[in-house]
């Protein structure tokens, strides 16, 4: 039997953090966003199909189910300062390896060491609350969100089955979001099925220290609210990029999609680090000495749908066959059923056929 609540709740609670960057240090991360894109989509970078965006995050009752990518574009944008412990962006290299930041996820874990690993950026325009709550991409030892899909990761995390290969980690978020229109951060601590908190706006160099990759959690809506309709025109190759001193577009090509005020947007900075609790621990992620590989975790999927009696076809490439995606996906169904009453969820309105 599946304990599905242990599973996903956080090793501890969130905290609330305040100052988290110094005025240097943001200077130089908003910098970086506005001389660096254009930025993609984060639809764009993680999907390649609606199956493999549904195993992340899952419709809410009642809610449309969508027929492609195309149904579920929103204007979030991301852009990766580093990732896999490197530092891409040169202005972020003391920010990726700042003490601070590595010492407060050691601190969730009571753990020895730790190694900065993901930080990223993601610029939101305006927008309607349709994410029904997701958790964030999981490191096993082999396996991590730089050499994997997505979506497999969200169907290994949600099956239990690789537990025992996990990687601690913990997260900063950054939240930069001056209004106080919504545009709050909802969270699951005591698992999907039990009551959300949520942390409401404004938010300026504030956040948390927080285990996303066990917590469900969501960005509000956000934004003027008259705006939040998906723009016209837009596709999944539309890009976000720096307008004039201080403001954003959205341009597709040679078209011009949007255009935004800076203080339409909500900005948040995502900080991830490995921990490590002992030498040994350390000693067997980096020595390689236990690692899980794409072929073991599909043939580990493979029998526990076969142990519980699901009927598939086999698939003849896993990596990108879409039913059995879905199967997955299916099987491992989860997702928050309750929703604060100042931020519900919102409902795509119906397709067109
Ligand atoms: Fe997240």
């Amino acid at each position: 039997m599946i304990d599905r609540a242990r599973r996903m709740k956080p090793v501890v609670p969130p905290r609330m953090l305040h100052d988290i960057f110094t005025p240097e240090e943001n200077r130089r991360l908003f910098h970086i966003l506005r001389t660096n894109g254009p930025w993609r989509l984060i639809a764009a970078i993680y999907f390649k199909s609606v199956e493999e965006l549904l195993a992340i995050s899952s419709p809410g009752a009642g809610g449309t189910r969508p027929r492609s990518l195309s149904d579920m574009l929103n204007p979030s944008f991301r852009g990766f300062f580093g990732n896999h412990g490197l530092p891409y962006e040169e202005e972020a290299h003391e920010i990726f390896y700042s003490r601070k930041l590595v010492d407060l996820v050691k601190s969730m874990h009571g753990a020895r060491y730790g190694t900065p690993y993901l930080f990223q950026f993601n610029i939101q325009g305006p927008c309607h609350g349709y994410d029904p709550g997701h958790f964030d991409g999981r490191s096993w030892r082999g396996l991590d969100p730089t050499n994997m899909p997505a979506w497999l990761g969200a169907v290994m995390a949600k099956s239990g089955l690789f537990d025992a290969w996990e990687v601690k980690a913990g997260q900063v978020i950054s939240y930069y979001y001056p209004s106080d229109v919504d545009g709050g951060f909802t969270y699951w601590p005591d698992g999907p099925e039990a009551a959300p908190q949520r942390m409401a706006a404004p938010f300026w160099n504030s956040g948390l220290l927080t285990d996303n990759q066990h917590m469900y959690h969501r960005g509000e809506a956000c934004g003027p609210r008259d705006r939040r309709d998906t723009p016209d025109g837009m596709t999944l190759d539309s890009v976000l990029e720096a307008d004039g001193e201080q403001g954003w577009r959205v341009v597709d090509g040679d078209r011009l999609i949007a255009r935004y005020q800076p203080s339409d947007m909500r900005i948040l900075f995502h900080y991830s680090a490995h921990v490590f609790t002992d030498m040994d621990e350390l000693k067997l992620f980096y020595d390689h000495k236990d690692d899980l590989t794409i072929e073991r975790a599909f043939d580990m999927l493979i029998a526990d749908l076969k142990r519980r009696g699901v009927g598939f076809a086999m698939p003849g490439d896993p990596m990108t066959d879409r039913a059995f995606i879905a199967t997955l996906t299916e099987t491992y169904a989860m997702s928050p059923s309750h929703y604060p009453a100042e931020a519900p969820l919102d409902v795509r309105p119906a397709i067109a056929a």
